[in-house]
């Protein structure tokens, strides 16, 4: 709607559409500056980010690690935009989300970034199919098109013969494959994965950081949280953090952050809690933007 949302969803695009290369040399996609996060429950305030400054650049592949409750999966959803910072800024694709409209956050969410979660998220009473095209009927794409567009995005991660079940009629890896279909389904530039393989078997994590692998060598930026070892491993690029800021950071020429190593306390922020919410799961999509044509297979 606004020309700042029209040049965020571009810029977004053409990260999208790059192809692998020195991560060094491009832009920061992502740039976090003194982001602070305070969850206020009643009287309770948790402060789960203490001030974390981070740049990620377009194409990187970046595994977050961490202890239970040191922020990872608030960071997840701050660079999500499905929140958003209570201090401190946070600049997508060199526009300050907190100065977006809602409308085109929602696009940039939608669109743009495509989310995959330790717990699949699918809806249980949907075929796999029906699972994968629902980014697409949040956006209005036409129905024939919408189906074309999930059988590919299934063929892609191997499910062909599965387009028709149902979750409960899928192993735990075929699940989230399909939640890999769906979270590509609308050419995202920026995978999002919250612990994609915490709950799989090591043959279907295999399948998944394949994926990941893919997406990331046809040129996608991707974050990854996870607690394996393993698993980060197959990033680039290794943050870890602590007690809510980050502690240490593997990548060349990162923004070295505050405090690290700094110990633990409730702590308390002054800032004003922002825009919250649209903390739902998958990716509901508004907007009618042109789609990106995916471009994986090589
Ligand atoms: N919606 C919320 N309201 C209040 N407190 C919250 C909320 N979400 C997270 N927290 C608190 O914020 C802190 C960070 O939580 P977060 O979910 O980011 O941790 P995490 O690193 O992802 O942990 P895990 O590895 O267990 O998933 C925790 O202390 C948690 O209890
Ligand atoms: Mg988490």
């Amino acid at each position: 709607m606004t020309e700042t949302g029209s040049s965020s969803t571009e810029s977004l695009s053409a990260a999208g559409s790059l192809s692998a290369g020195s991560p060094a040399s491009r832009p920061p996609v992502i740039e976090l500056d003194g982001v602070r996060k305070t969850y206020r429950t009643g009287a309770f305030e948790v402060e789960a980010l203490r001030g974390v400054n981070l740049r990620i650049s377009e194409g990187e592949y970046i595994a977050i690690m961490g202890p239970s409750g040191s922020g990872k999966s608030t960071l997840m959803h701050i660079l999500g935009c499905l929140d958003v910072p209570t201090t401190g800024s946070y600049r997508l694709a060199g526009e300050d989300v907190n100065q977006m409209p809602e409308e085109d956050l929602a696009e940039i969410r939608n669109r743009r970034i495509g989310f995959v979660f330790q717990q699949f998220n699918l809806l249980p009473t949907l075929s796999a199919w029906r699972n994968v095209e629902l980014p697409l009927c949040y956006a209005g794409t036409g129905r024939a098109q919408r189906r074309a567009r999930a059988i590919e995005a299934l063929e892609k991660v191997g499910l062909q013969d599965r387009i028709a079940h149902r979750p409960n009629e899928l192993s735990g890896g075929q699940q989230q494959r399909v939640a890999v279909a769906r979270a590509l389904v609308t050419d995202p530039a920026l995978i999002l994965a919250d612990e994609p393989t915490g709950n799989l078997d090591s043959a279907s994590t295999q399948d998944v950081l394949s994926l990941l692998n893919e997406l990331h060598a046809s040129g996608r930026t991707i974050v990854l949280i996870t607690h394996e070892p393993e698993v980060a491993a197959t990033a680039g690029r290794v943050v870890r953090i602590r007690d809510g800021d980050i502690q240490d950071d593997t990548g060349p020429g990162h923004q070295a952050g505050s405090a690290a190593g700094t110990t633990a306390g409730p702590g308390s922020a002054s800032g004003t809690a922002a825009r919250s919410g649209n903390t739902g799961t998958g990716n509901a999509v508004r907007g009618d933007s042109a789609p990106l044509t995916w471009e994986v297979r090589q």
